[in-house]
């Protein structure tokens, strides 16, 4: 799939104030400074669409940006950031797990996973709480250009193989990738590109 726009909307803390349209989203999640924003800017190939740092908790708010004006990506504020003030210390903030159960239009989330590290009880505990709702996601590994390339399949298989051991019967859909490298791009479009022809065939019918 080509991009040939991407085209910043809104931001907030309120799912009832995001855009109403009724077209395909798609989500990333993840720890604070995964990656999630750099993502974004390399599929979108604009250097500075979402904004991004060094440091975690950057995002803050939901952001809706518009792709080739027929379908959202949505760059989320991480979890699992120790250092925001008590009144916000739940681990997952209400406006976040709001945003999952009202958002009808989201068709699949990404749940963003740093390939260097192993399954973290948080993320593991987020993809379980996706699953009770029945909210379809897929995992991206981040940074994988941080690894040997001999390290990279042996690291993601690893990580699955930990997740069909512990709670799921299978593991769900993987990409794995690395913004600086824009390694895993068209994989990730073509995946998007199917869900929403899947869904336009649907609304056809
Ligand atoms: P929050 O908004 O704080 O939750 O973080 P985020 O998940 O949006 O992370 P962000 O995209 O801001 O990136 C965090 C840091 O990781 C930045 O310093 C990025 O340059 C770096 N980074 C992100 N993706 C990659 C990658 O694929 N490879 C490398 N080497 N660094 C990356
Ligand atoms: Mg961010």
């Amino acid at each position: 799939m080509k991009i040939k726009s991407a085209d910043f909307v809104v931001s907030n803390t309120n799912v009832a104030q995001c855009p109403s349209e009724p077209i395909p989203e798609y989500a990333f999640i993840g720890r604070s400074n995964v990656g999630k924003s750099s993502l974004i800017n390399m599929l979108t190939e604009r250097k500075s669409l979402a904004k991004t740092s060094g440091r975690p908790g950057k995002t803050q708010l939901i952001n809706h940006f518009k792709i080739n004006n027929n379908w959202f990506l949505v760059d989320l504020p991480g979890y699992g950031y120790a250092r925001v003030s008590k009144k916000d210390k739940k681990t997952f903030q209400k406006y976040i797990t709001d945003y999952f159960l009202e958002r009808k239009q989201l068709l699949s989330a990404f749940v963003l996973v740093d390939i260097r590290h192993e399954p973290q009880p948080i993320d593991l505990k987020f993809m379980q709480w996706l699953g009770e709702k029945s909210i379809p996601f897929s995992i991206i590994f981040t940074k994988a250009d941080k690894l040997k390339p001999n390290a990279i399949q042996r690291e993601a298989a690893a990580y699955l193989t930990a997740m069909t051991e512990d709670v799921w019967e299978e593991a769900p859909p993987h990409f794995i990738t690395s913004s600086t490298h824009a390694l895993g791009r068209e994989e990730i479009l073509e995946y998007i590109d199917g869900i929403n022809k899947a869904y336009h065939q649907e609304q056809n019918r």
